[in-house]
């Protein structure tokens, strides 16, 4: 069994090559009792800002998993800044340590730092399919390792996150506005896996005390209409759905309302 979170779809690519028993965490969180039980119970969610998503923090710590191999794979863009080491941190202190944790390299839709365009260009060079492979090799023979980083890495997620902790953070709210572009279809309702976009006169409304950042809103947009607030990025034109997962599986994982 696969527990997965994906707000581009990259996550839910991942999952679907390890498993065929997949359950949505924003679906799961719905329910109040919570336990899982499988021979293998896997986790597969992408990083942010070299920590896994709040989100996913919040669902194991009040989710009973009743296994005999739990594992984590962590999809990233360009640095995992030592997340697995990170996790595996927090899931002691929540009693529930993992056998497994790694992490992949796939294509990354942090907007506000990368080019979707120029990412898309750098994809083959990530091997994706290849690492899936060697993941599923490792889980199939319930290999027990917890990633270890490499200095460079360590290094990179200790200078950012002083550098946040010194500046502030880097996304602020209100994060995004809506242009005249809006056709009010309501796609950004329904991708929200926080239920926190509404429309209202058919334009969309953000419920920032509930936002955790996903972008899955601002990336869906059929029409580019939902852009950030008060950040330049590097190509508002450009936008990201992992090319083996359609909108609707990017619905179905994540509509609340
Ligand atoms: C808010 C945010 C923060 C991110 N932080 C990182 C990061 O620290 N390091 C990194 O390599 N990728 C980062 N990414 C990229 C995603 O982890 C990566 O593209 C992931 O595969 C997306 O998975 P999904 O399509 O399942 O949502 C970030 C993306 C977002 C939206």
């Amino acid at each position: 069994m696969i527990l997965y979170f994906t707000a581009t779809g990259n996550s839910l690519y991942v999952a679907r090559q390890l498993d065929s028993n997949l359950l949505s965490i924003p679906q799961e969180m719905a329910r109040t009792d919570r336990h899982y039980k499988d021979e293998k119970i896997g986790i597969v969610c992408p990083l942010f800002e070299f920590e896994i998503p709040q989100i996913i923090k919040d669902f194991i710590r009040d989710s009973v998993f009743e296994t005999d191999y739990f594992y984590m794979i962590i999809t990233y863009g360009c640095h995992h800044g030592g997340v697995a080491e990170r996790t595996q941190e927090f899931l002691k202190a929540a009693g529930k340590p993992a056998d497994y944790i790694n992490t992949i390299i796939m294509h990354d839709n942090a907007l506000i730092v990368f080019d979707m365009d120029q990412q898309r260009s750098i994809e083959a060079d990530k091997h994706v399919d290849e690492h899936i492979a060697g993941l599923k090799a490792d889980i199939t023979a319930k290999k027990h390792m917890i990633q270890q980083p490499s200095q460079e890495e360590t290094d990179f997620s200790s200078r950012y996150l002083k550098n946040k902790e010194t500046n502030g953070p880097m996304y602020t709210f209100p994060l995004y506005r809506v242009t005249d572009a809006c056709i009010g279809c309501g796609t950004c309702t329904r991708v929200c896996p926080r239920g926190c976009v509404s429309l209202s006169d058919g334009r969309p409304v953000f419920d920032d005390s509930k936002c955790i950042n996903c972008m899955a809103c601002i990336q869906a947009c059929p029409v580019k209409a939902i852009r950030f607030a008060s950040i330049n990025e590097p190509n508002p034109e450009a936008r990201y759905r992992n090319p083996h997962v359609t909108l609707q599986d990017i619905i179905k994982s994540n509509c609340r309302i």
